[in-house]
């Protein structure tokens, strides 16, 4: 099965895609996650988006559809894929339509995670990443163990760069006027599943398997 996760920064697409992509065995793809580990790797693809992502917008739709279609080329996408955070354009969109087309495949779902905008803001702000594997945290609703240390494997948690509160407005700006136009988009194709985030994370986990089954 191929699904994607949608919805605003800070929704919880990442927190998900880690329980779901395991539960369905699945890889997980986050467009995000790539540029960050390029950015960190000091890569030409990293040195170019960088700059987008710290003002909070997105990196050009050429740069990020040619990521995607090597990554989906990759033998362990033959099961399905989890895609979280691409597309994020309506151009995106019918790429990925043509990209799956090509390798005989669909999308079969588009899961919405819909949030309320000041716990958006609250989200970003108070998350904290693993350095090391990537593991989310956040200050207040899912603190690590032990401070500034992550659970899983003891790497430093740090803030993203772009979680400053005026980029995740900025953020939230991108995302309204450039992603909100897609869940039109799969509305129309009948694959759009819209499912309530302001709720505890095993919570929203539970309507997306929901949903998902249905
Ligand atoms: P990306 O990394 O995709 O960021 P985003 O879409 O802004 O989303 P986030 O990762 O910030 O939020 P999330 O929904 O994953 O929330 P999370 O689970 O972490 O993209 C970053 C940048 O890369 C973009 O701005 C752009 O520049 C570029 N980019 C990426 N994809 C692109 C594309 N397709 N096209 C062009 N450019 C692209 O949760 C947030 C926090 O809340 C965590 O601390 C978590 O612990 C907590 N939390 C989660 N769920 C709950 C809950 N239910 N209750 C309480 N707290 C919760
Ligand atoms: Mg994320
Ligand atoms: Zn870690």
């Amino acid at each position: 099965m191929n699904i994607l996760l949608m919805g605003p920064p800070g929704a919880g697409k990442g927190t998900q895609a880690v329980v779901l992509a395991a539960e369905l065995a699945v890889p997980h793809i986050s467009t995000g996650d790539m540029f960050r580990q390029a950015v960190k790797e000091q890569t030409r693809l990293g040195l170019e988006a960088k700059g987008y992502m710290d003002s909070g917008a997105l990196v050009p739709d050429g740069v990020t559809i040619g990521i995607v279609r090597e990554r989906l080329a990759l033998p362990d996408c033959g099961k399905g894929v989890l895609l979280d955070g691409f597309p994020r354009t309506v151009r995106q969109a019918e790429e990925l339509d043509e990209i799956l087309g090509g390798l005989g495949s669909r999308l079969e779902a588009a899961l919405n995670i819909d949030v309320e905008e000041q716990a958006l803001i609250e989200r970003a702000t108070g998350r904290r990443t693993c350095r090391d594997c990537g593991a989310l945290y956040h200050l207040s609703f899912s603190p690590p163990k032990t401070a500034e240390r992550c659970d899983t494997c003891g790497g430093p948690l740090y803030q993203r760069e772009d979680d400053q509160d005026t980029t995740v407005k900025n953020r939230l700006r991108v995302y309204q006027e450039q992603t909100l136009p897609l869940l039109r988009y799969y509305r129309d194709k009948g694959i759009l599943l819209e499912v309530d985030g302001n709720r505890p994370m095993a919570q929203v986990t539970e309507s997306i398997l929901r949903a998902l089954r249905q």
